[in-house]
């Protein structure tokens, strides 16, 4: 056992689950018409309906009391205040640096960071709003209206998915197209209709050596050469943001061309820093900054709040009961609003890569499940496909609806459906329905009693699976922001309670080691193949195949 599983905390917790697998929902929402206002806490924006969950008070109490043995709490305060808690790459972890409005400074080895980082966002900001004045020129004198932002893990997906998230808001002028895999496929498609006249590259690596980040740079490159544009004029069409200066100017990056972030910013995080750019560009700096105030409200809720009315701590606790002590694997996200659909990919990248880990503290191996996979879609379409198995399968998925109350330009009849759905899924999967409840329904068809009772057997739904429900008034850009920084925090919490570093990578590293090492048996068609046969067989075959 670790000191973890054999804490007195860790068994309470066993034993109540013991106790929460005999209940069902239904009854305490019979019994208990209080249920759904006592556990419902808002904030940032974001209203929290977490009543359809297998807690009682018992239940939520002993999960704040493994938080507080954990201290989760002095770990919090830890990472605000720029302590080194990426221990194994020996870094502060300091996003929350990025949307600090308080007026304080956040110390680093000394030195303050806020004045680079407010000199960034100026930079940010003067270049967004120049581009929106039609005042950025390519070399023919057209301005910069197409803008191509390659990037690929964080450095892709917050920039697309928070654009997406926010179409009510984006500006009109400008369009931003979006490249992150190596398959050729994906970048000669975006470029094939644009003109390089008009095009923007901003390439986005905190590390500049992403091998498809700076394939597909260079093949932007040569297709702007190709079309016309000559090596001087490159520094009016392409932009970098990246931690390594050195690598982007002996790339050719001009030195004003390159939006400046800091190693203490991880990939998954780095939405709040230039790696947003492309945002900006899509909605404005006045909706970007929004975005970081967002985050920065939940930020001072998570550091504030007392547990009780928490969320990143509620959101986090009840994820722990279920991975923990109910053996759920996964955690499915459903925003009910069209243009969040991208939101489940984003946390997937959030919570997989942070807590994807097995060891704890220095080197113990966890002997306890840590991070759940993490996956889902948007509503309704989801209820058509995969919601089957979370109602009637054997899993015990938690999952998170999302809404927004009132969207630009609603259509009344539409957005009421959307919620209905969205409701009805919630209350489907915590009250089921019963054998005896099909069986009455079944009981005027006619059927022999062999039938009627097999039917209603498949019909019956256990219910009694948890869900949690967060509104939004609207999902402006502020709430976003919030949204996004409560799931961070929510990330955080299960990864301090665990004893893991949320803030490496290691797992994702010798993926693009053998990448490199089988890439060169590709491009060197003679060279011996010395790997295992499997892989030598797969080369060989591609090596035919391709002369
Ligand atoms: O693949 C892992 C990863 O390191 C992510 O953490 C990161 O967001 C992504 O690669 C891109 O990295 P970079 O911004 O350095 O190109």
């Amino acid at each position: 056992m670790t000191a973890l599983t054999d804490s007195s905390h860790w068994q309470h917790l066993s034993s109540l689950a013991a106790q929460v697998k005999q209940q069902h929902l239904r009854d305490w929402f019979a019994a208990d018409p209080q249920r759904a206002q006592r556990y419902t806490v808002a904030a940032c924006g974001i209203e929290l309906d977490y009543s359809k969950n297998l807690i009682t008070n018992d239940v939520m109490q002993a999960l704040q009391g493994l938080a507080q043995h954990c201290e989760v709490n002095v770990k919090r305060d830890a990472m605000f205040k720029g302590k080194v808690i990426n221990h194994t790459e020996k870094r502060a972890v300091l996003h929350t640096a990025l949307r600090n409005y308080s007026g304080q400074p956040v110390i680093l080895d000394g030195e303050d960071v806020m004045p680079e980082v407010q000199a960034c966002q100026q930079k940010i900001k003067a270049f967004v709003d120049k581009v929106h004045r039609g005042e950025c020129l390519g070399y023919t004198g057209k301005p910069l209206t197409q803008i191509v932002s390659i990037g690929i893990g964080g450095s892709f997906l917050g920039p697309k998915i928070m654009s997406e998230a926010l179409k009510p808001y984006w500006y009109k002028g400008v369009k931003v197209h979006y490249v992150a895999n190596v398959d050729g496929c994906h970048i000669q498609d975006v470029l094939a209709n644009l003109d390089h006249q008009e095009t923007l590259v901003v390439m986005s690596s905190k590390s500049f050596t992403t091998q498809e980040t700076l394939q597909n740079t260079l093949t932007a490159k040569a297709w702007f050469l190709k079309a016309g544009g000559s090596q001087k004029d490159i520094a009016k069409h392409f932009v970098a943001v990246s931690s390594n200066i050195k690598a982007a100017t002996d790339f050719g990056m001009a030195a004003d061309n390159i939006f400046p972030m800091w190693d203490w910013v991880g990939g998954r995080y780095s939405l709040w820093s230039a790696i947003g750019l492309p945002i900006a560009l899509t909605i404005g700096y006045e909706h970007y900054e929004a975005l970081l105030k967002g985050a920065y409200a939940m930020d001072k809720h998570f550091q504030q709040a007392p547990v009780e009315q928490n969320l990143p701590m509620i959101l986090a606790l009840l994820g722990v009961w279920y991975i923990n002590f109910f053996g759920a694997q996964s955690h499915v996200l459903l925003p009910y609003y069209h243009y969040l659909r991208g939101f489940p990919a984003y946390v997937q990248q959030l919570d997989m890569e942070s807590n994807g880990k097995r060891i704890a503290g220095a080197s113990e191996v966890t002997d306890y499940p840590t991070g759940p996979l993490i996956w889902g879609s948007e509503g309704t379409n989801g209820q058509h496909s995969f919601h089957q198995l979370i109602h009637q399968g054997t899993l015990l998925i938690p999952a998170d609806f999302m809404l927004p109350l009132n969207v630009p330009n609603q259509d009344k009849t539409h957005h009421a459906m959307l919620a209905s759905n969205c409701f009805g899924q919630t209350q489907a999967l915590m009250q089921g329905k019963t054998l005896a409840e099909c069986k009455a329904d079944l009981a005027s068809k006619n059927l022999d009693a062999a039938t009627l009772d097999s039917l209603a057997a498949h019909k019956t739904m256990p219910g009694n699976k948890p869900s949690n429900t967060l509104l939004f008034q609207q999902l402006d850009p502020s709430t976003l922001g919030a949204l996004v920084a409560l799931y961070e925090h929510k990330v955080f919490v299960q990864g301090a309670i665990w004893g893991v570093n949320s803030f490496d990578q290691w797992g994702v590293e010798l993926g693009k080691e053998l990448g490199n090492q089988v890439l060169d048996k590709l491009v060197n068609t003679e060279s011996a193949l010395n790997f295992d046969a499997s892989t030598n067989q797969l080369i060989s075959k591609f090596r035919q195949a391709n002369g």
